[in-house]
């Protein structure tokens, strides 16, 4: 794995079945939702859902189908099922992961939707674990998420411990926009990335929405 120099791994999931149908109960829950008919092409249906839903109305269908999804008993372990073998290297064979699958959704020039820059062990994840991004549409440029090189991540806590005013009015993301890499996925793959690198995204310029999910499988402590 030579992208582990780069703090993240693009894989081709293990389990393609499961990934299209955990898109597609999602996509049932979208259209019980929004009341329309079951379209016929899962990946099209998402990438327009900006044409049937206005910025006010998605965080209630993001809410009503991570409910739907995390209410079937699957949903965790086939989502797990999509990196396995990838997680199974990184992080072992003996896992937990948070009790519920997260699921973003960011339709063209949703402002409300951004995630600003941050690395998810500064809200005291555990460094034991990885992030398992996985996208239900292609993404490239900024309908992706964007990942700072572990080289560049490196510096900015020293940088922010230097400034005189603790950096509550550093902006991280101007200061290193030249820095951070976006990273192109394709439906059918998914992202493998460390807690500890800052990541995040912007405003989304394509023409088309972008939705996710992401989970943080990590090694399983035991009480002696
Ligand atoms: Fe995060």
């Amino acid at each position: 794995m030579s992208s582990l120099a780069n703090g993240y791994v693009v894989r081709e999931v293990d389990d393609r079945p499961a990934l299209d149908a955990i898109r597609h109960a999602i996509v049932r829950l979208a259209c019980g939702h929004l009341k329309c008919d079951i379209p016929p092409d899962d990946g099209d249906f998402l990438n327009r859902i900006h044409e049937r839903v206005a910025v006010s109305e998605i965080n209630a269908l993001r809410l009503h189908v991570f409910n739907g999804l995390n209410a079937h008993a699957w949903c965790r372990p086939s989502y797990l099922a999509l990196a396995r073998s990838a997680i199974d290297r990184l992080v072992g064979n003996e896992l937990a992961m948070q009790n519920k699958v997260n699921l973003s959704i960011q339709m063209p020039n949703d402002e409300t939707s951004t995630l600003a820059v941050h690395a998810d062990v500064w809200s005291a994840e555990t460094p034991y674990e990885v992030v398992q991004w996985t996208p239900l549409v292609d993404v490239h440029d900024t309908k992706a998420m964007y990942i700072l090189r572990p080289e560049v991540n490196r510096t900015v806590r020293h940088r922010m411990s230097t400034l005189k005013d603790g950096g509550r009015d550093f902006d991280l993301f101007e200061a290193y926009r030249d820095e951070f890499h976006w990273v192109p996925v394709k439906y059918g793959q998914t992202l493998i990335f460390s807690p500890i690198l800052l990541h995040g995204n912007v405003r989304n310029d394509t023409t088309e929405s972008r939705w996710s999910l992401n989970c943080r499988p990590h090694r399983a402590v035991h009480a002696v």
